[in-house]
């Protein structure tokens, strides 16, 4: 039995991201002393000005009341961010990016980096710990490679312990998770890792091996992207015999055993987890000698349903070229700034090949958008975005284009078509309204 540990632990996050920096304000806000690490200077400077570099709702508060509390702090270089002011960190997070490599594997160059400079930081017993989704296995690469960079022998753990916080909802769902998944190879890693999350009163606790822990995150994402696709695929069986997606999704999640979250049809998953993870689980699996073809069809019927949306496009406007298609939403789902693989880039993609000049407007994301997305025209907000194109599309379903002013909408459009990618309007309020109106598995 893991000895029991209640005092507050040195802590320190390596990468300041959509993760990094709402892991760490969480643990300072759970009573722990972090140093929260990047390599990028832009972002450690900006957060030492009180500056968020990612917009996620509460997290500039939370992050300003533990600077001032004196329990978060920031820093570029992981050696200081180890010893920082004499603390010397008991757990090291790694959170930096794991992004696809074009086979589909998980790019794990930077965890390897961060692990080397771990290696020649430590001066005492750590406890690594893996936050970043990677491919079950790499705890095994980490724990090489530190042993090697290793020079005085310091012990080490190296742990596995997932994230499962949406943007958009992050600080509430790491402060009030579902479960703490911790795969710890000894009892001493799990006294550090129990210790830690002993805050969270009440979290459902799960200790695992290390490769359990790690195919855990793996496994549950493909799992949820599983079934997006699966309701996105009911959705085109229900356009084709005039069932309507909605009821059979209330209808299939009333049941206990199924639920109803992520049964919402809608032209697709993107974001930085469930593509890139649905495609490294594949190509693991596949290197493991298993062809887990569930997973191949989930990203296909994925790739069909963000062109769902070009087709409609298509089918109301007959040819592109020269005409004006107007996007409301960019980001990959509402409440987030993130743009990557977000289906609004392969969608203006299709559209612009097709001859289409694009509009778009997103009240976030617009920015990042701006990096991801060249050639067309960024509006300055929603009403901008429609003015004289000929039709327009919801791509985001940000709570504000679910109160659009319908009749301006009609006004400012050349022809009243409304193509709704997330089904977030009423087809019979949209009809009675006078749009041509098309959703995704209604009638
Ligand atoms: N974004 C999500 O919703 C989410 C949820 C759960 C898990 N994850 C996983 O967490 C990991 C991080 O994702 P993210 O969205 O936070 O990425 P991110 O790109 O927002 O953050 C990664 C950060 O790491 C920094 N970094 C890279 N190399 C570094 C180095 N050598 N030293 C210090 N800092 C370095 C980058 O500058 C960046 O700020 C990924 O593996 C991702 O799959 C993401």
């Amino acid at each position: 039995m893991a000895k029991k540990k209640t005092e507050k632990t040195d802590i320190c996050v390596i990468g300041a991201g959509y993760v990094g920096l709402v892991s760490g304000a969480c643990l300072a806000e759970i009573g722990h002393r972090v140093v929260c690490v990047d390599s990028d200077p832009r972002k450690i400077a900006m957060l030492e000005k009180g500056v968020m570099p990612i917009y996620e709702e509460g997290l500039e508060s939370l992050v300003k009341r533990n600077v001032k509390a004196g329990r978060l702090f920031f820093s570029g270089s992981i050696s200081e961010g180890m010893h920082h002011d004499g603390h010397r960190a008991a757990a090291v997070f790694i959170a930096v990016g794991t992004p696809p490599r074009p086979d589909g594997s998980a790019d794990l160059s930077a965890i390897e980096k961060v692990a080397e400079e771990i290696a020649h930081s430590m001066s005492g017993y750590t406890v690594i710990v893996e936050k970043s989704t990677v491919p079950v296995e790499t705890c095994e690469w980490i724990n090489k490679t530190v042993l090697r960079h290793n020079k005085k022998n310091i012990p080490f753990d190296v742990a596995s312990n997932p994230e499962f916080l949406r943007e958009g909802t992050a600080v509430g769902d790491f402060l009030k998770p579902d479960r703490v998944v911790l795969g710890c190879p000894s009892p001493q890693c799990e006294a550090v890792m129990r210790g830690i999350y002993r805050p969270m009163k009440g979290a459902t606790v799960l200790v695992t091996d290390v490769k359990s822990a790690e195919l855990i995150k793996h496994a549950s994402n493909s799992f949820l992207a599983a079934k997006i696709s699966f309701i996105n695929a009911v959705a085109n069986v229900c356009e084709k015999t005039g069932a309507d997606v909605e009821m059979v999704a209330k209808g299939m999640g009333l049941d206990k055993r199924i639920g109803m979250s992520f049964l919402k049809a809608g032209i697709g998953f993107g974001g930085f987890c469930f593509p890139k993870d649905l495609e490294a689980f594949y190509w693991l699996s596949q290197r493991k000698g298993y062809d887990f073809e569930l997973l191949k069809a989930v990203k296909n019927i994925n790739e069909d349903a963000k062109m769902w949306l070009v087709k409609k496009v298509q089918e109301e406007l007959w040819n592109l070229e020269g005409k004006t298609v107007a996007l409301l939403g960019l980001a990959f789902k509402p409440e987030t700034d993130d743009m990557r693989f977000a289906p609004s880039i392969d969608i203006i993609a299709e559209l612009t090949k097709l001859g289409a000049k694009v509009r778009a407007y997103d009240p976030i994301s617009q920015e990042n958008a701006k990096k991801a997305i060249k050639g067309i025209y960024f509006a300055k907000d929603e009403y901008d975005c429609l003015a004289g194109a000929d039709c327009a599309c919801l791509v985001t379903e940000w709570a504000r284009f679910a109160k659009l002013d319908m009749k301006k909408v009609m006004s400012l459009l050349k022809h009243p078509i409304f193509i709704d990618g997330r089904n977030l309007y009423r087809p019979e309020k949209m009809r009675e309204l006078g749009f041509t109106y098309r959703s995704v598995g209604r009638q």
